[in-house]
C-alpha cells in the first residue's frame, strides 16, 4: 500500500497592538531600510532586519541588477553580511517588509525560495529555528517559527 506523508504548517497573525518590543524594532528597522533599495526594475523595495543572540542587529535591503538574476534580495544580503562577520552567533529572528515604489502601504512578502534555502542553512547551523515576521498590508505581523512552516519538505541533508 502507497503510504502518504503529510505536514501541517501554520503561520500567527499578530495585530500591531499585540507586537513586542522587539518586534517592533525589528519591523521599524526593516521599513527603513527598504528605503534605500536598490531595485530600479522591480520597483519593489525590500528591507530585511536580522536579530542576533547577543542583541545586535544587522540590516539590508535587495540588490538588483541589469542583468536580471544576479539580483540579491534583502533577506540574503542581510544574512550573508552577518554571518560573514558573525560566524558564532545564532540569529533569532528575521523581519522582513516590502513596499511598492512611490506607493504608502506595504506590499505581501514572504521570502522567496533561495532565501528560504538560504535561511534553512542556517538554522541547521546553529541546531535552532529562525522566527520570521513578515508584515502583511494590513499593518499585521505574519509570524513563522522556523523556515519548517515556509518550506516543510526542506532538503538538510547529503547524507541520509
Ligand atoms: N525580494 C526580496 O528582496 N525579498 C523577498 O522576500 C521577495 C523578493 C526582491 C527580489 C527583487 O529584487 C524584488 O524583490 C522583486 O522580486
Amino acid at each position: 500500500m502507497n503510504r502518504r506523508i503529510e505536514l501541517k504548517v501554520s503561520l500567527e497573525v499578530i495585530q500591531k497592538k499585540d507586537w513586542s518590543e522587539e518586534e517592533n524594532i525589528l519591523i521599524s528597522k526593516a521599513s527603513r531600510i527598504l528605503e534605500m533599495a536598490h531595485a530600479p526594475y522591480s520597483g519593489f523595495l525590500v528591507g530585511a532586519a536580522l536579530l542576533l543572540e547577543d542583541g545586535s542587529i544587522f540590516v539590508a535591503n535587495n540588490q538588483e541588477n541589469v542583468s536580471f538574476p544576479v539580483g540579491v534580495c534583502a533577506e540574503r544580503a542581510v544574512l550573508s553580511y552577518a554571518m560573514g562577520n558573525h560566524p558564532k552567533l545564532r540569529p533569532i529572528k528575521l523581519a522582513i517588509v516590502a513596499k511598492r515604489k512611490g506607493e504608502k502601504k506595504n506590499a505581501t512578502v514572504t521570502p522567496c525560495g533561495l532565501c528560504r534555502q538560504t535561511i534553512n542553512e542556517y538554522e541547521v547551523k546553529f541546531g535552532h529555528p529562525i522566527e520570521l515576521l513578515m508584515l502583511n498590508p494590513d499593518g499585521e505581523i505574519l509570524k513563522a517559527s522556523g523556515i519548517d512552516q515556509l518550506l516543510p519538505f526542506r532538503f538538510t541533508d547529503l547524507n541520509s
